[in-house]
């Protein structure tokens, strides 16, 4: 008892200071991404988004992924404008984003995201005036970024405080896993990395996959990627895409949504990077990529 009523204590100590953290420092700028497509970033991203906002944080989705964005349809949203209406000028950032289940909000990155890459300093600096607008409304700001290592990738990547990176067990998408880290860490260094193993088969072989992944690199890239968690395989997840409503909300029972709470509290636990700055820093280093 007196164990749980520490554990409730730390709990709501871990949200208070996040929260802190909002007006001074700015919003957790988290990007998601894999080596291989189709392993699950945006499932994990949207879902991990209502719960953390469930735990009483404000989240907001950017989807980053120019191929196949589609956290709108696993949401069930439909997005009227995305951020390049925004770098545009035709509408403000307030009007881009808009809200799914349990006040999670998202923008739609659409070519935005690229856009910005090519804006002259002057354009870039007030269009990153009213990005900043976002860290208003969000204590974590998650990017669901595509696979692999193309360049913007990489500078979206480069740019985030923390990076989240998700793989299954099997050997394609681990060596894809590796090659990515391996491309980030010669990028930039300081960056916390995190893994997540998806569509596990048992405990013990998600276990076993964080275990020897974290293992080989810290042997060949001498770094320590933390392991954030596991979500075992469930057909669950592709009944929520199905319904377009995430399984966090639509199966609060379900296996999937228990790895996922596990996931949120250590995620809300980890203090993000030493240098974290939020968006500002965001938009800075972006910028020092796109020259
Ligand atoms: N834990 C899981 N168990 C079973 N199927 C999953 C799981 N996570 C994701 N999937 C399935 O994998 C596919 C890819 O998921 P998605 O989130 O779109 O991946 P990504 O964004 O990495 O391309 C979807 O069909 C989804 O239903
Ligand atoms: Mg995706």
């Amino acid at each position: 008892m007196n164990d749980q009523a520490s554990a409730l204590r730390q709990i709501v100590q871990n949200i208070k200071n996040q929260r802190a953290r909002a007006p001074s420092e700015g919003a957790r700028v988290v990007c998601v991404t894999s080596g291989k497509g189709g392993v699950g970033k945006t499932n994990f991203t949207v879902n991990l988004a209502i719960s953390l906002s469930k735990k009483g944080l404000r989240v907001l989705i950017i989807d980053a992924d120019f191929g196949l964005a589609n956290v709108d349809v696993i949401m069930g949203v439909t997005p009227q404008y995305d951020l390049s209406h925004v770098i545009r000028h035709e509408v403000g950032i307030k009007e881009a984003m808009f809200e799914g289940p349990n006040g999670v909000r998202i923008i739609s990155g659409g070519s935005g995201v690229l856009d910005l890459l090519n804006l002259s300093e002057a354009q870039l600096s007030t269009v990153v005036d009213k990005l900043l607008c976002m860290e208003d409304v969000a204590d974590v700001i998650l990017f669901d970024t595509g696979a692999g290592v193309s360049p913007n990738i990489l500078r979206l990547i480069g740019a985030s405080e923390e990076v989240i990176v998700i793989t299954t067990p099997e050997p394609t998408a681990i060596m894809d896993a590796y090659a990515l880290i391996k491309t980030v860490l010669t990028n930039s260094t300081g960056k916390k990395i995190r893994l997540v193993v998806n569509k596990a088969e048992s405990i013990a072989e998600a276990h076993d996959t964080m275990a020897k992944f974290a293992g080989v690199v810290r042997l060949y890239l001498k770094t320590e990627v933390e392991e954030l968690g596991y979500m075992l395989s469930d057909p669950t997840v592709a009944r929520a895409v199905r319904l377009q409503r995430p399984f966090v909300a639509s199966f609060p029972k379900s296996q999937v949504t228990r790895d996922i709470e596990a996931i949120t509290w250590k995620f809300m636990d980890s203090q993000p990077a030493e240098e974290a700055k939020g968006l500002r820093r965001f938009f800075g280093n972006l910028m020092n990529r796109a020259k």
